[in-house]
């Protein structure tokens, strides 16, 4: 191969690549290589140019063996940090090639998994202490205490609930993430679906005293979806309300007809889910719908929360090819906007 082929090959590639020659020099570096490693450095020794010492190890050892190889290498690249699996490979004749893979989307998944196993971990563990820690009391101190045996086996039931509940939450996930690209096919009547979430939270509703308002479109309130899904969408953003919304407040829930929904490009169903709360501060807003995410994780926990609920809203909004978007006012109120495609 000469070297007009290797820089015509290489020039079309759409990632960093160079050539350096049995000389020890570098012989071409495509557009993109030039943008991570600067300008100027065709014809220089490919130790005084490339500077990594992971780099100039293997180009060494594949320069002496001809053997291909990989290697990690961490650069930057229009101001953006970008870990790259680099291909050092031999061309049999005069030239070695590299060849730079953008790897940090495969970086970023891998550590969202160790976080998210870190967390689930975490959760888990924090219950988990205090059975161990409450059934060690009844073994010993509270042995013959029938006043103390109550009392505990009452927070211990809680404490497995709790994890009773995680464990469904993460079920559920999964299988929402399971099914994300395949379209929902039932028709919904989204007034029913609401209906029924708010029977299913009447004891919430009247523990903290909060009025439901709901007003419906004068059509229809039909939407294409999956019944169930749509039902734990809108127990979780009824829940939240009651939960982090005012007591004895007034929770909304206005559905209207949007004709034709630039977003969604076609006709769509606005559902609003409103709350009288304190409000969240706008730096949370983005990150609600993460895994895990309170604001305040000790307040949700002592409700029972997990964290994943708008996680779980959110898949299930993609799902379903709709949009989910909140904002709030600190101090007066929180609001959740659904947008789903009419049936
Ligand atoms: N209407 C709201 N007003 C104020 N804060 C809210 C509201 N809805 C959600 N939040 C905040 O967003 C966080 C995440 O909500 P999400 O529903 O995902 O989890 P959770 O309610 O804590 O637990 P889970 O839904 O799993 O029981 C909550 O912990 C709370 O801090
Ligand atoms: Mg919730």
């Amino acid at each position: 191969m000469t070297d007009v082929k290797i820089s015509d090959i290489l020039g079309i590639l759409p990632f960093p690549s160079l050539a350096i020659s049995v000389r020890e020099k570098i012989s071409y570096m495509n557009e993109d290589a030039v943008q991570l490693f600067g300008g100027g450095l065709t014809d220089r020794h490919y130790i005084t140019a490339l500077r990594h010492p992971n780099l100039l190890e293997a180009i060494d050892a594949t320069l002496r063996d001809k053997k291909s190889r990989y290697v990690r290498y961490q650069g930057t690249i229009a101001n953006r940090d970008v870990i790259y699996r680099v291909t050092c490979n031999f061309d049999h004749k005069e030239h070695l090639i590299l060849f730079f893979e953008d790897q940090s989307g495969l970086e970023d998944a891998i550590q969202m998994r160790r976080d998210f196993v870190a967390n689930v971990s975490h959760e888990l563990k924090t219950p988990l202490t205090s059975l161990i820690g409450f059934i060690e009391t009844l073994q010993t101190a509270a042995k013959n205490d029938p006043a103390a045996r109550e009392q505990f086996l009452s927070i211990m039931k809680n404490e497995a609930q709790r994890m009773d509940r995680l464990i469904a939450d993460l079920l559920s996930l999964s299988r929402v993430e399971a099914s994300e690209r395949l379209r929902p096919t039932q028709v919904v009547n989204l007034k029913d679906v609401i209906g029924e979430s708010i029977e299913a939270l009447t004891p919430m509703i009247e523990k903290s005293e909060v009025k439901m308002k709901l007003s419906l479109p004068k059509t229809s309130s039909h939407v294409t979806g999956e019944y169930d899904q749509l039902r734990q969408v809108f127990m979780n953003l009824l829940e939240n309300a009651i939960k982090y919304g005012k007591q004895k407040g007034q929770i909304s829930v206005d559905i209207s007809e949007v004709y034709y929904e630039p977003k969604l490009k076609k006709d769509a169903l606005s559902i609003a889910v409103k709350d009288e709360g304190p409000g969240i501060d706008l730096i949370h807003i983005p990150r609600l719908t993460e895994r895990f995410y309170r604001i305040d994780p000790h307040r949700s926990r002592e409700q029972g929360g997990t964290g994943l609920g708008l996680a779980i809203v959110k898949h299930i909004v993609n799902r379903h090819r709709g949009r989910l978007s909140i904002e709030s006012a600190v101090g007066i109120g929180t609001e959740i906007k659904l947008l789903l495609p009419v049936h």
